[in-house]
């Protein structure tokens, strides 16, 4: 392809307040936290950025408040070349928080959606021609599901890729389901969503599942091991883990879903396309934080043609 590949994301841009920890509390129990650091975040926000930092050209469809996290968030936005016109900011509600839980470089997060809960099916209607000249339409669950619904339901009259991350899980309706391109959640959001165990020899039953209701192509994130995948013609493989020294893995997800967005938009083929995007994810998990820890083109590139 000689233009660059064309993405828009509709979804949360997040503040992420991030407190590390030697390990996370259990429920009624205080610890001492070692550090606390405000990092933009949010997972439709971090998809953008990380497709910008791969060199995609990315419009962003979103909602935050009027207070500094507001201006912050889009700054960050802005800074990694991600087209900010169609991010709205309503004064009258705050922005969207994660509370985010760092212990021995894994996470737990609870999300507060605040303005990311206003991004409505108008706002869509009110880009189309943004999402009719795209490549692909990348969705995520930190917003309402009519406004994912409504999104899908654009890309895929005006011939669009649908690419839905269902982060944070809950349950899918067949018609998105059926209006999903490609779809990609991790090993417990497939369980979550499917309600077979997908460890193992069951990992490819639970995928089919998600096709036979109505989903094209099914990948799946397994953090260390790789990712799995399979395609509109019943093809399933898998792509090993790169392995690296794991510094934070917030944002991983959304790293890898921007680097399959990359590579299918640039014409790879679905095995080829989740090898970058396990190289993009690998690389994301080595740095402090979702969008500060996104990696470069280069770096992708350079990772992708080293030997494991
Ligand atoms: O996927 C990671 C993201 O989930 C964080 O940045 C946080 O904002 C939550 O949305």
């Amino acid at each position: 392809m000689s233009r660059k590949p064309r993405l828009v994301v509709v979804g949360s841009i997040n503040m992420d307040v991030v407190i590390e920890a030697i390990r996370p509390p259990r429920m009624g129990e205080t610890v001492m936290g070692e550090s606390v650091r405000f990092i933009p975040g949010g997972k439709g926000a971090n998809q953008a950025v990380a497709a910008a930092r791969l060199d995609a050209d990315v419009h962003m469809i979103g909602v935050v408040g009027g207070d500094p996290f507001g201006h912050t968030l889009l700054d960050s936005l802005r800074g990694s070349g991600v087209d900010t016109a169609a991010v709205r900011v309503l004064d009258d509600v705050p922005s969207g928080v994660a509370g985010i839980t760092l212990a021995g470089g894994d996470n737990s997060i609870i999300v507060v959606p605040g303005a990311n809960g206003r991004l409505s099916p108008d706002d869509v209607a009110a880009h189309e021609d943004r999402i009719a000249e795209a490549d692909a339409v990348l969705l995520q669950l930190e917003i309402p599901m009519e406004t994912v619904i409504a999104a899908a339901r654009t890309a895929k009259r005006r011939g669009v890729r649908v690419m839905l991350n269902p982060a944070p899980v809950r349950e899918l309706p067949d018609e998105l389901l059926a209006l999903t391109d490609v779809i990609c959640p991790n090993r417990i959001e497939l369980e979550t969503l499917t309600g077979l165990p997908a460890e193992g020899k069951a990992l490819p039953k639970a995928m089919r599942q998600l096709r036979q209701r109505g989903a094209g192509q099914v990948v799946v994130t397994l953090g260390a091991d790789g990712a799995a995948f399979l395609d509109e013609r019943d093809h399933w493989g898998t792509e090993p883990g790169r392995s690296v020294r794991v510094v934070d893995t917030t944002g991983a997800g959304d790293a890898f879903h921007a680097g399959l967005a990359v590579a299918l938009a640039e014409g790879r083929s679905l095995p080829d396309a989740v090898r970058f995007a396990v190289c993009t994810g690998s690389l994301a998990v080595t740095r402090f934080g979702a969008q500060t820890g996104m990696p470069s083109r280069r770096e992708v590139d350079e990772l992708e043609s080293r030997k494991n």
